[in-house]
């Protein structure tokens, strides 16, 4: 929990604080907009949620924070609880956003997908019985697609508890060297039925995509949506080789999605003819700031 001692003093009066121990991962902007902001290094309060929707929001990003910096100095116990419950969060179809989300892998967004085939985790949160008992309930784990290097989290653990394939690109298996499932080579792999995983080197050699049900694209730190231009953008911090990030980028314009999932950033939908147009668009020179 966060330190009243250590509260930012960027943040407006109120309950609700962030404390210097924030690592500016932005996961609590993306879930609660209306209440917390990027100020400098950290993001603050700018404004007390009002309302129960807004409410909830705050307290989902309280405990989605990767580092419990966000405190309450009068907690509402019931809404603690509803927002624990409300994670997962189901996105879309068979979609999960799972909340909690990792120091290990700062604070990136990780997803669940169930599919007939076995189910999907997408990047690894917190270990959390809660989300373990949720994954039991659907079915369990198959595979645990890994992004790249960044964002293993608690993936080894989950694979231990649930038999899951661990999937990571030759170039980044340093970061998990006995994952079950190398992939090799710049080829899209046809993996099961409605999924396809797409390497995307760039933002590291050994960034991956995967495409889910001509619907879905989790991206990693690939590419995501950004709020401030309302439009994709490609990582352009860290970045492995620039030129290969945007050779990458121009090959998911050979696939169909409505939905990019980022590990870092905004998730977004739109029609797919809209999304092709957006990719369009940030291939011919629009670009920001990823991290
Ligand atoms: S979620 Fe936590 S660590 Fe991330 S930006 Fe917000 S307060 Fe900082
Ligand atoms: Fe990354």
């Amino acid at each position: 929990m966060a330190d009243r001692s250590k509260r930012l003093s960027t943040n407006i009066d109120g309950n609700f604080f962030v404390d210097s121990t924030c690592i500016n991962c932005d996961t609590c902007r993306q879930l609660a907009p209306g209440s917390f902001i990027e100020n400098g290094e950290f993001s603050s309060v700018f404004r007390q949620p009002e309302g129960e929707p807004e409410r909830y929001q705050a307290y989902q990003a309280l405990l989605a924070c990767p580092v419990g910096s966000i405190g309450v100095i009068v907690p509402d116990k019931a809404q603690m609880r509803a927002a624990t419950e409300s994670f997962p969060l189901l996105i879309d179809g068979e979609v999960y956003y799972n909340g909690f989300n990792s120091e290990k892998s700062y604070g990136a967004n990780s997803y669940f997908v169930r599919h007939p085939d076995g189910n999907w985790l997408i990047d690894s949160p917190r270990y959390m019985k809660r989300l373990e008992d949720f994954f039991e309930r659907m079915g369990g784990i198959t595979y645990i697609f890994l992004t790249h290097e960044d964002d293993i989290g608690d993936a080894p653990r989950y694979a231990r508890r649930f038999g899951a394939k661990r999937i990571i690109h030759r170039a980044d298996a340093d970061a998990q060297p006995d994952a079950e499932w190398i992939i090799d080579g710049l080829d899209p792999v046809a993996a099961v039925p409605g999924i396809t995983i797409v390497p995307v080197p760039g933002h590291t050699d050994g960034s991956m995509a995967l495409h889910v049900a001509g619907r879905y694209l989790f991206t990693g730190d690939h590419m995501s949506w950004d709020r401030e231009i309302n439009g994709l953008r490609l990582a352009t911090v860290y970045v492995w080789d620039e030129e290969t990030l945007r050779r990458s980028a121009a090959k998911l314009s050979e696939f169909s999605f409505e939905w990019v999932l980022p590990g870092h950033g905004d998730r977004m939908q739109l029609p797919s003819d809209r999304m092709k147009e957006e990719l369009r668009r940030l291939l011919q020179g629009r670009s920001g700031a990823c991290l």
